[in-house]
């Protein structure tokens, strides 16, 4: 008797870390950032992200990554996988980004390529002046 107990409360843990890990990453995507911790804009030198590079960076407490198209110029997403949240990767080989999950692609447009994610990244307002990339300059507040 004893073990079985034991052993419905290790499912029961192994049950709520499971859906914990699923829920979490949901509910961050979904739920506004607070209107206190918005940030109006972040600031890059260009020099940081050579051509065909790219740069992971926070911007109101989301995960953006910042891309140094060829012919195309710098570009910003949300890293945030459109299918359940996972984070995208830059493949520089591939010119594409990767979600680790679920084998989903984009372009470098934030389009999908292929696998499961029903949308697009979500592009994140960016303007180049001078020597810096002004990530977020369309937000008001
Ligand atoms: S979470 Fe990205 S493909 Fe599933």
């Amino acid at each position: 008797m004893k073990r079985r107990r034991f052993l419905g409360v290790l499912l029961a843990v192994f049950g709520a870390t499971a859906a914990t890990s699923f829920a979490y990453p949901l509910l961050r995507f979904f739920a506004p950032p607070s209107r206190d911790s918005r940030v109006k804009n972040v600031s890059i030198s260009k020099n940081d992200i050579p051509l065909g590079g790219a740069r992971s960076i926070v911007f109101n407490d989301n995960p953006v990554i910042v891309i140094n198209r060829y012919e195309k110029g710098f570009v910003a997403f949300s890293r945030v996988c459109t299918h359940l949240g996972c984070l995208v990767e830059y493949d520089k080989g591939q010119r594409k980004l990767v979600c680790p999950c679920h084998a989903g692609t984009f372009d470098l447009d934030g389009n999908v390529l292929s696998g499961p994610p029903p949308g697009p990244l979500p592009l994140i307002p960016l303007k180049v002046e001078g020597d810096f990339i002004i990530i977020g300059t369309s937000v008001t507040g």
